[in-house]
Order: C-alpha cells, then sequence, then structure tokens
C-alpha cells in the first residue's frame, strides 16, 4: 500500500496548487478519527474525536503549515515568520526547516508550554520573546511581514485556511456524511473558520461531480472563559486561561467564525479553565486520548450542554482536539485539587507489589 501523501497531494484538485507546485510536506493529516465511548455513553449521542496530536508536529497547524510554507517557496520567498502560542511555531519552524527557509517566531514571554517551545528551537527557528500576549505578537508579525521581505505564515494568510479545511474533508470521507455537530476550540479562529470553509464545499457538486456532503454540521466553537471575546463581543484586553494555546483577546478571524456560527446554526460559547481541566482528564482517563488542555475545550463544551440539558441524544457529533498532551504535560500529573501525583513507593519484590495493587 501507499503511504498517505500529505493534505496537499491527498486533496490537490481543491487547493491552490498546480502541477508544477514544489509541494513542502511532513505527510499531515489523515488523522484518526476515534469513537469516544464514554462520552457517547454519557450523552446518548455518537461521538467520535479528531485526533489532531497525530500530525508532524504534534497539532492541527501542520495541515495550514503545508500549503503556506508551500506557498511562500512558490513566491520566492527567502523567511517566514509568524505570531504563535506555540503551535504555530512549532509547526512553521518544522515546515521552514523542510523547505530550506529561515523562519522567525514572536512568542508570549513565559505562556508557551515547555514542548513546543523545545519544538521551535529544535527546528532552528529563531525565537523572539514579547513582553505582552498573542495579540501584541500578531501586531508585530504584521507589520513587519508589510514591510519587509518575510512571509507571514499566521491564519490571516489564506493559504492556511485552505490546507486546515482538510481536515473536513476527512470527517466526511470517512464518516460518509457530515456530522450533526462539529465541536471545537476557539483561540485565533482559524481553526474553525477553515472547517468551515471545509464542510460547505464539500456539501456543494464539484468539477461535475455530486455534492460529498448531503448536510452541514452545527459549529459549536469554545472559548477559554478568561479569553472569551467572542462570547463576550468585545476584545478583550488582558486574557488568561491555563489554556495557553488559546490565551488569545482578539482573534483575527473574528467575523469569520461569528459567520460560521450563524450560517451553521451553532453556537461560540465560554467554558472555565476548571471545565477544560475536567474534559483533558476525561479524554485522557476515559476515551485514551491525551491531549494538551486547550486542545479539551470542545470536550469540555460537550459535557457542559449535555449537563444543562442542550444535547438532544442520538446526534451524530465530532470533536476536534488540536495538540498532542505531549506539549504540555504538566497537567497531568496534577490531581483535581491541584496536589502532585505522587507516584507509589513499593518495596523490591512480588508480594509487596502484589499487595499494592490489591492482588494478596
Ligand atoms: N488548540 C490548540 C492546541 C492551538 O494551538 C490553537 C491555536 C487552538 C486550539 C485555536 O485554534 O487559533 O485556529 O482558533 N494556536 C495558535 C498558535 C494561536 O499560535 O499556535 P484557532
Amino acid at each position: 500500500a501507499q503511504q498517505w501523501r500529505g493534505v496537499i497531494r491527498e486533496y490537490a484538485e481543491r487547493l491552490p496548487v498546480s502541477e508544477t507546485t514544489r509541494v513542502i510536506t511532513l505527510g499531515e493529516g489523515g488523522t484518526p478519527l476515534v469513537p469516544a465511548r464514554a462520552l457517547s455513553e454519557l450523552t446518548g449521542c455518537r461521538i467520535q474525536i479528531k485526533v489532531e496530536g497525530m500530525n508532524p508536529t504534534g497539532s492541527f497547524k501542520d495541515r495550514g503549515m503545508t500549503m503556506a510554507i508551500t506557498a511562500a517557496v512558490e513566491a520566492g520567498a527567502k523567511a517566514v515568520v509568524c505570531a504563535s502560542t506555540g503551535n504555530t511555531s512549532a509547526s512553521a519552524a518544522a515546515y521552514a526547516t523542510a523547505a530550506g527557509l529561515t523562519c522567525a517566531v514572536l512568542v508570549p514571554a513565559g505562556k508557551i508550554a515547555m514542548g513546543k517551545l523545545s519544538q521551535a528551537v529544535a527546528h532552528g527557528a529563531t525565537l523572539l520573546q514579547v513582553d505582552g500576549n498573542f495579540d501584541n505578537c500578531l501586531e508585530v508579525a504584521r507589520k513587519l511581514a508589510d514591510a519587509y521581505p518575510v512571509f507571514l505564515v499566521n491564519s490571516v494568510n489564506p493559504a492556511r485556511i485552505e490546507g486546515q479545511k482538510t481536515g473536513a474533508f476527512e470527517v466526511v470521507d470517512v464518516l460518509g456524511d457530515a456530522p450533526d455537530i462539529h465541536a471545537l476550540p476557539v483561540g485565533n479562529a482559524g481553526n474553525i473558520t477553515a472547517y468551515w470553509k471545509g464542510y460547505r464545499e464539500y456539501a456543494e457538486p464539484f468539477q461535475g461531480q455530486p455534492a460529498l456532503a448531503s448536510k452541514l454540521p452545527k459549529m459549536w466553537g469554545f472559548q477559554a472563559a478568561g479569553s472569551a471575546p467572542i462570547v463576550a463581543g468585545h476584545p478583550i484586553t488582558e486574557p488568561e486561561t491555563l489554556a495557553t494555546a488559546i490565551r488569545i483577546g482578539n482573534p483575527a478571524s473574528w467575523e469569520q467564525a461569528v459567520a460560521a456560527r450563524d450560517e451553521s446554526q451553532g453556537v461560540i460559547e465560554a467554558v472555565t479553565d476548571a471545565e477544560i481541566l475536567e474534559a483533558h482528564r476525561w479524554l485522557s482517563a476515559k476515551e485514551g486520548v491525551f491531549v494538551e488542555p486547550a486542545s479539551a475545550a470542545g470536550a469540555a463544551g460537550i459535557l457542559k450542554k449535555f449537563r444543562a440539558g442542550e444535547l438532544a441524544p442520538g446526534q451524530s457529533i465530532v470533536v476536534t482536539v488540536t495538540g498532542h498532551g505531549l506539549k504540555d504535560p504538566e497537567w497531568a500529573l496534577q490531581n483535581p485539587d491541584g496536589s502532585p501525583v505522587e507516584p507509589r513507593k513499593v518495596e523490591f519484590d512480588v508480594v509487596s507489589v502484589a499487595r499494592e495493587l490489591g492482588l494478596e
């Protein structure tokens, strides 16, 4: 069998590339859709988890980055830049390396998870820490790309959205149709924009072929409560949340996210850090899927809506979990009350191990 060729080659006819395009890929996409057994049992819905942590750099950003770096190379760029809460910088650094471009990343000082920081450094990016938040970093990155010969690879670049829409294609290709609901975290709002675009494209006839999806899902986006500008209806100047990936107060794709919500008759709501951590724990301990905290926001939203009596049973639901648990593993080593998880010490002999396991 031939291996998965990355999202550009798998979906070339639906992406802005030509036969002569030099494709920069690390084999992204083709990520598993895993049945969420415990969540399905609780809610009476058929819930599947789209595990985006399985991408080459451990997050969904790779889908957009293969397109953005491919576009940068096609435009003759020598250097790329991005602002990031971590995952975009890891992805940009890896794909720039694969393309032979230099990469600079602007990140909020002290607010990026260690896994992501180490990726950007390992791939040789120039790491610039800004004494400010993501929104400040993005403003500087945009101005830099306007004034100097560097190519911006944030999701304000349409190539990023094009690549990321393939997540929706894969869901429909596997399920045979769109789900009733698609839940996911919202930060800078690129991903909800991209999924909605992908679902809409698959619901239209294409090149003389009938539509691949018979319906559109409701888009359910969830922001962290301390960083929920779309829910509040105004920018948040000092966004806070332990889910640092979505610690964003003024999302670049705000209008597109609101359009996705309204056109799909969906919702964009907030989940608290406690709800995010509960869902993070649920995903790892009950479903077998280890994610970083921000990635649990979609599952947190499903739990919240179910408990509020706002989730009718019998629906097909896909929840995108956006990044791998190894990006930011410290949260797994805390108990729900915040105390550290202590490994149990045993004597070096079979009987005491058996006793500790309740077998003696
Ligand atoms: N989940 C994770 C793990 C993320 O890293 C991000 C965004 C999101 C969700 C939100 O996606 O911005 O498309 O709404 N991370 C960006 C970054 C901002 O710089 O890595 P969004």
